[in-house]
């Protein structure tokens, strides 16, 4: 069985890594056999990928190989007391080579996540940025006393000095220490939270990483659970929407489309949300409307250049319409932003932090579709309430920075 499944990456491999790979893996078998015991990793500590469809992970005695469908590319993970490690670089088209434990790396923070490190405890080990326009309270304190370079992203030769630098955007100029890194590419909730396992791989965590993925993943199952009970006699009906340039849309993005079935809500019919609507056009108007009114619960995306300013004046303003009597969500009080943790006008901890905790914005919007009151949303403010945007900083730092940030598990039975 391990043998199979570790022939299957060797078509996409050069024949030594392979070879590798197949010898430490009958040995591995070998010993596991003789012992008749339940199956022990010969390597040390596991990751078991269950939900994300990006990246695969196979263990040998004293290396991994990740597997990585954002660049195409296998990673060969070699321990740093290994005799490989000392004699092996591979820097290809197919395969790069890194020794691990990184001792130090950077980050791409322009679109990278930073908490998926803090969740593994790991940042003490960062010690390069490419922007300071993060979230992460902890990680601007390390930046605010001077632990942390900040790196020009446009200069790829100072990113030599790291042992890895883990970046988003595969499609630019890449370095051999350059190492992708894409939750964001996935296409649902947990898939994305799975990454951890990634970098995990890169620390040596493996454990911290399945704990915390395990919390999390458990947590969310249990929630979505709850809120499939908690229906009434109808789901809310919810609507993604955003305005641009005289333009609304409905989001059809699939991780948002999964949070609101998981809270128990149901998206708006996928065969209205095909269209976009120009309120200028008199017609247009009419049906974005007419829409509206059938929507129980809003959830506005839309990109302003100062996030704190947007009201429901302003969304009321940008549907442009005199009478809003029919729109339930405006009776109800439920016109929500993902924009209530921010560090300045356009920096969203929702494209951080709640990429590595979907268990967080799930009970948000479980309590924006069922109302409770016992409940204070983290991502989610709503507008209908006047509820405010929170600005994070480095004062709100309240763990010592060399311990991992414990993942947020919200009551549930
Ligand atoms: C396994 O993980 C534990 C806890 O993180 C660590 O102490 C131990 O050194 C790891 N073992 C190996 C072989 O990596
Ligand atoms: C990162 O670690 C390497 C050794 O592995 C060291 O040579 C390098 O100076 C370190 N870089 C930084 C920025 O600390
Ligand atoms: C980064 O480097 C590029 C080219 O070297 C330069 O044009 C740009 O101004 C630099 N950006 C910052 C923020 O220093
Ligand atoms: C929206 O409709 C108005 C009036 O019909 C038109 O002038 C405008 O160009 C349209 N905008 C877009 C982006 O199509
Ligand atoms: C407001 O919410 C209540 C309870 O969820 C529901 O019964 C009612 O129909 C809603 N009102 C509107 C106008 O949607
Ligand atoms: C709010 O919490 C209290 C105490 O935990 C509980 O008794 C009550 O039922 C909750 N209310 C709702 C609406 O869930």
């Amino acid at each position: 069985m391990a043998h199979s499944s570790s022939c299957r990456p060797c078509f996409h491999m050069a024949w030594y890594l392979c070879l590798y790979f197949v010898i430490e893996s009958r040995v591995a078998l070998h010993v596991a056999g003789a012992a008749k015991a339940p199956p022990q990793p010969a390597v040390g500590n596991i990751s078991k990928v269950e939900d994300a469809r990006l990246f695969q992970i196979y263990y040998g005695q004293s290396f991994k190989v990740l597997k990585n469908s954002v660049d195409g590319k296998s990673y060969l993970l070699m321990q740093d007391n290994s005799k490989m490690a000392s004699r092996t670089k591979y820097c290809t088209g197919r395969i790069k080579s890194f020794v691990v434990p990184l001792s130090n790396y950077s980050v791409d923070t322009t679109n990278s996540p930073l908490s998926f490190f803090e969740l593994l405890g790991v940042t003490e080990s960062l010690k390069g940025i490419t922007s300071d326009e993060i979230t992460s309270q902890c990680v601007l304190q390390l930046y605010s006393s001077g632990n942390l370079q900040l790196v020009n992203r446009t200069n790829i030769q100072q990113f030599s000095q790291f042992n890895a630098h883990f970046l988003t955007n595969v499609d630019e100029e890449q370095a051999c220490n350059f190492a992708a890194y894409a939750p964001s590419d996935e296409t649902t909730p947990l898939e994305k939270a799975e990454w951890i396992k990634y970098l995990g791989t890169f620390t040596n965590s493996e454990l911290k990483a399945n704990v915390v993925y395990d919390a999390i993943k458990s947590n969310y199952v249990c929630l979505s659970k709850a809120a499939a009970s908690l229906r009434s006699r109808f789901k809310p009906v919810v609507a993604w929407l955003e305005y641009k340039q005289g333009i609304w849309s409905f989001s059809k993005e699939n991780y948002k489309l999964q949070y609101v079935t998981d809270a128990g809500g149901e998206n708006i019919d996928s065969s209205i949300t095909s269209n976009i609507y120009n309120v200028s056009d008199p017609e247009e108007r009419d049906s974005f409307h007419a829409i509206l009114c059938t929507l129980d619960v809003v959830i506005d995306q839309t990109n302003v250049p100062d996030t704190t300013e947007y009201t429901l004046t302003t969304f009321l303003e940008n549907i442009n319409v005199g009478d809003d009597s029919c729109f339930g969500f405006v009776t109800n009080q439920s016109v929500w932003r993902y924009d209530k943790r921010a560090l300045g006008p356009m920096t969203l901890d929702w494209y951080d932090g709640a990429i590595s905790q979907p268990q967080i914005v799930l009970a948000d919007l479980i309590e924006a579709f069922f109302p409770t009151g016992n409940y204070t949303t983290t991502y989610f403010r709503n507008l209908a309430k006047e509820e405010g945007v929170i600005k994070v900083g480095p004062e709100m730092c309240n763990r010592d920075i060399s311990a991992p940030m414990e993942p947020i598990i919200v009551p549930c039975q």
